[in-house]
């Protein structure tokens, strides 16, 4: 695993923009895996800056997001579609019919396990994600793969834990009464499909879960630690979110 230490937030947020963009230019279609909460967002505002002032082009560009919150309507505040929108896909030129995020709406739950399937199936039928982003929860979880998710798991219904709800409070009014009980989330499966992954992480919140999933044992206990196992993991951790990591050459920029 490369684990890339930086500075800031600002230049996680280049460093990361530099990784998932460096084969965007060479594919005639190129495939990415988003992630939502604050992390990403110097990614984000990086990568709307690249379009604005340098051209960057997403015309080529299919994303899939991976994860929603269940019974949230698709225009609420918090909702990880009306997120993604606000965030990256109205300031770039993407084409918005090819960004696909899990859709919390759906009320059968038949029709939820439906989709999930349909959901892999768009995803392989377009060759795979080329690289995933991902963060992490402070309990270790990618996605809302919680821990004791199976490391094999694909796209499919999970109950979120009170920590991560309580983590999550401070987007509903620090209510966790508002916050779902339940999320559609990619699996641990089907992150370690992409080609590449790339997880960030900033804040001392983060340490524990960074070093766990690092340096722990591969287990469902800290569910990012499968990424261990992934042939093309990169962490871009700030110092911070570092500060709890013990082994020796990591790279600090
Ligand atoms: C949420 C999301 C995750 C995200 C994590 C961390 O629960 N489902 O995908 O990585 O929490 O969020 P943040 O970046 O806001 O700390």
């Amino acid at each position: 695993m490369r684990v890339i230490i930086v500075k800031d937030t600002q230049q996680m947020g280049r460093v990361a923009a530099d990784l998932i963009v460096q084969d965007l230019k060479k594919r005639a279609v190129y495939v990415l895996g988003l992630a939502t909460g604050s992390t990403p967002l110097s990614m984000y505002q990086e990568l709307i800056r690249r379009h604005r002032e340098e051209g960057l082009d997403f015309s080529n560009v299919i994303s899939f997001n991976l994860d929603e919150y269940i019974g949230l309507p698709a225009n609420h505040s918090e909702s990880y579609r009306r997120f993604m929108n606000e965030n990256l896909f109205n300031h770039i030129n993407i084409n918005k019919k090819l960004t696909f995020v899990p859709d919390g709406t759906i009320k059968d739950l038949c029709d939820v396990e439906k989709f999930c399937d349909w959901y892999e199936g768009q995803i392989a039928d377009v060759g795979g994600v080329d690289y995933q982003v991902l963060g992490i929860g402070t309990n270790g979880h990618i996605g809302f793969n919680e821990p004791g998710s199976s490391l094999g798991s694909m796209t499919r219904i999970k109950t979120l834990t009170e920590r991560t709800r309580l983590d999550n409070a401070r987007f509903f009014d620090n209510d966790i009464n508002q916050v779902p009980k339940y999320s559609i989330t990619m699996g641990i499966g089907t992150v370690m499909k992409a080609k590449k992954v790339v997880l960030l992480a900033s804040g001392k919140g983060k340490a524990d879960a960074v070093v766990e999933s690092c340096e722990g044992a591969v287990s469902s206990k800290c569910p990012a630690s499968a990424l261990q196992l992934h042939q093309y993991a990169t962490y871009v951790v700030d110092e911070a979110a570092a500060s709890k990591l013990t082994l020796e050459g990591y790279e600090k920029i």
